[in-house]
């Protein structure tokens, strides 16, 4: 299988990194070699179409890369996938949809990630906007309660709800069924927006039941492999007129007189913004292509992984926690859980410190505050993760 030695797609960023123990996966996941490929590709293209080249990048490349997300969360409608530079993008054009709205009503979680988290925080100045934050601090621990709580704030007929579907400071994953559950709860009026970046192509998801319902937000540089410059959001089918709109929104009648009116590409296209580049499609396209080839995907790749969080885990030495003073925050159901595996630390500085202190043994992990991530992926072994844990217990 070939599974059995997935670090041979990735010899050049193994290069890079010789000698350094790269555990952030989930951070910056390493590229496959065929992704360098694809980069000249376009590059080739671009100097033997120049203008051209965008004919080819609408009617073949950007396709391609919509049937590989649909295929990964298996929905059958790529034409609702919208592409943008970054999910920032898209989500402030999806809020844009209420722009001039009296009382804007918007539900989500202590523990968005950054852009969210400011972008929240520097509209509830706006007296007409009014957000709700669910504690969600808690729920690699208590799961029950989060629900709950989520569940009867959605009673309320929010404009928007926002929430992640695998938390990125603990790497706390929702499954499929609770995720189905929250949906329901939630009135057919309010927007549900689920925050897919730590899940995509990570953690197997099937969004199938929940396709025409939800937007789902995901990216290329993380477990997609492909790098920076894709985001991609899910949508539901419906006239959407955002009212932050570029010229790629309507691309198909460029060529058609403008009216007076703004019109509207009738699929996920009408999220669509302006001139980027597009060589994140082409690498992305390219990693895919070969996974299939391969018979890669999503459950075979998690299993994997799942496999060298386990033996972490296992060789894991408790003097290391301790040296730390170090809490482990995953849950014990590891099974369901994104790729990477987070540990509190008593005060900022002792996590830096920490931080600190393995990267000058070449131990490369990633902080966000108080919380060290260890992230794991396709391009270590078993044999890397001993190295590790071996690394660890001398350091302690
Ligand atoms: C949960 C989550 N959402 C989104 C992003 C990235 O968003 P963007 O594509 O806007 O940079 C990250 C990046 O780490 C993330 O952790």
């Amino acid at each position: 299988m070939t599974l059995s030695n997935p670090k041979q797609y990735y010899s050049r960023f193994l290069k890079g990194h010789e000698g350094k123990l790269h555990f952030a996966a989930h951070s910056h996941h390493f590229w496959p070699d065929v992704t360098r490929d694809a980069q000249i590709a376009y590059w080739d293209d671009c100097a033997a179409l120049s203008d051209e080249k965008w004919g080819k990048i609408f009617s073949e490349t950007i396709p391609k890369t919509q049937k590989h997300i649909a295929k990964i969360l298996n929905l059958k409608d790529h034409e609702q996938i919208v592409l943008a530079p970054n999910t920032h993008e898209l989500s402030t054009r999806l809020l844009s949809l209420f722009l001039g709205k009296k009382d804007l009503k918007i539900l989500t979680t202590t523990n968005e990630f950054h852009s969210w988290r400011r972008q929240f925080l520097r509209l509830s100045e706006i007296p007409e906007i009014k957000i709700h934050q669910v504690n969600s601090n808690n729920v690699p621990q208590d799961r029950a309660t989060f629900l709950n709580e989520m569940k009867s704030e959605l009673a309320k007929n929010y404009d928007v709800v926002f929430l992640s579907q695998v938390f990125f400071d603990s790497g706390a994953a929702l499954t499929d069924e609770e995720i189905q559950y929250l949906v329901e709860a939630t009135p057919a009026s309010t927007l549900f927006v689920l925050d897919g970046y730590h899940g995509f192509a990570a953690i197997p998801c099937d969004l199938a039941k929940l396709e025409g319902r939800i937007f789902y937000l995901g990216g290329g540089y993380k477990y997609a492999q492909g790098g920076e410059g894709i985001g991609f959001m899910v949508v539901p089918k419906g006239q959407w007129r955002p009212a932050y709109t570029g010229w790629y929104a309507d691309h198909a009648h460029l060529s058609q007189a403008p009216g007076s009116q703004v019109g509207y590409s009738d699929n996920g296209m009408a999220f669509m913004g302006a001139t980027q580049d597009p060589s994140g499609f082409y690498r992305f396209n390219a990693v895919w292509d070969l996974f299939d080839t391969e018979k890669m995907n999503v459950t075979n790749i998690h299993q994997y992984v799942l496999g060298l969080q386990k033996t972490f885990l296992k060789h894991l030495p408790a003097s290391f926690l301790k040296a730390w003073s170090l809490k482990p925050l995953y849950s014990p159901e590891l099974s369901w859980h994104g790729h990477f595996l987070t540990f509190e630390a008593p005060s900022i500085e002792i996590a830096e410190k920490c931080q600190q202190t393995l990267s000058s043994h070449h131990i490369l992990i990633d902080r966000r505050g108080t919380r060290l991530r260890f992230g794991f992926g396709l391009y270590q072994n078993e044999a890397d993760v001993s190295e590790l844990t071996g690394r660890l217990t001398k350091l302690a």
